[in-house]
């Protein structure tokens, strides 16, 4: 879906299909260096990092494993709630694992913090982040990622990934979610 199918819904586009694909390359392949002799384990947090799971993955000319988590703080309100629930965990051991989160936005970085003391006290080797997209209000969190992509305003965004009441995913730009679509359904 692109803008135009949806521009009454939406202000401006922050970050283009094109910008973010160029964005991953360069990400990957510091991964790419970071990793050496190591097959990191990737883990996706559902549902906003599939876009960038994809698309960064492939990106990779190194061997990686893929798993997903699926974990809740926001429910379909546009404020962070800072409650994180494990809605589906991992199928993989990650006890030894050189593990990778792969983000789709950090906002004011709770899930992230609580996620990754959640996979070092399962055993990790270690926990890195990387983000598509970082809001300013980070900043009040210690988490840091260590693969970014776009620092962004505080503004609520949608598309690659990130939805609003599970609309708009499949967006291929980032753009701002026009105010009105929410201040209507409150
Ligand atoms: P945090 O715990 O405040 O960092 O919230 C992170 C999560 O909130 C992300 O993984 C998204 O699911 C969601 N989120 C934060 N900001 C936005 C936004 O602008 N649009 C859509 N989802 C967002
Ligand atoms: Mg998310």
């Amino acid at each position: 879906m692109r803008h135009s199918d949806v521009a009454d819904q939406l202000d401006e586009v922050l970050v283009t299909e094109e910008q973010m694909l160029a964005r991953l390359d360069e990400l990957a392949r510091e991964v790419e260096r970071d990793y050496v002799g190591s097959v990191p384990l990737l883990i996706g947090v559902l549902k906003g990092a599939v876009m960038v799971m994809a698309d960064f993955a492939r990106a990779l000319h190194i061997p990686v494993t893929m798993d997903w988590m699926a974990v809740s703080s926001y429910g379909n309100t546009t404020q962070s709630s800072g409650v994180v629930r494990i809605l589906k965990d991992l199928d993989t051991d990650v006890a030894g694992r050189d593990v990778l989160i792969v983000e789709d936005i950090i906002d004011t970085g709770l899930t992230l913090a609580w996620l990754r003391e959640n996979l070092m006290s399962r055993g990790a080797k270690s926990v890195r982040i990387l983000t598509a997209l970082r809001k300013p209000d980070a900043v009040v969190s210690d988490i840091v990622p260590d693969y970014l992509g776009f620092d962004i305003p505080n503004k609520f965004v949608v598309g690659f990934g990130l939805d609003y009441a599970e609309n708009y995913r499949h967006l291929r730009d980032v753009a701002v979610l026009s105010p009105h679509v929410y201040a209507d359904g409150e």
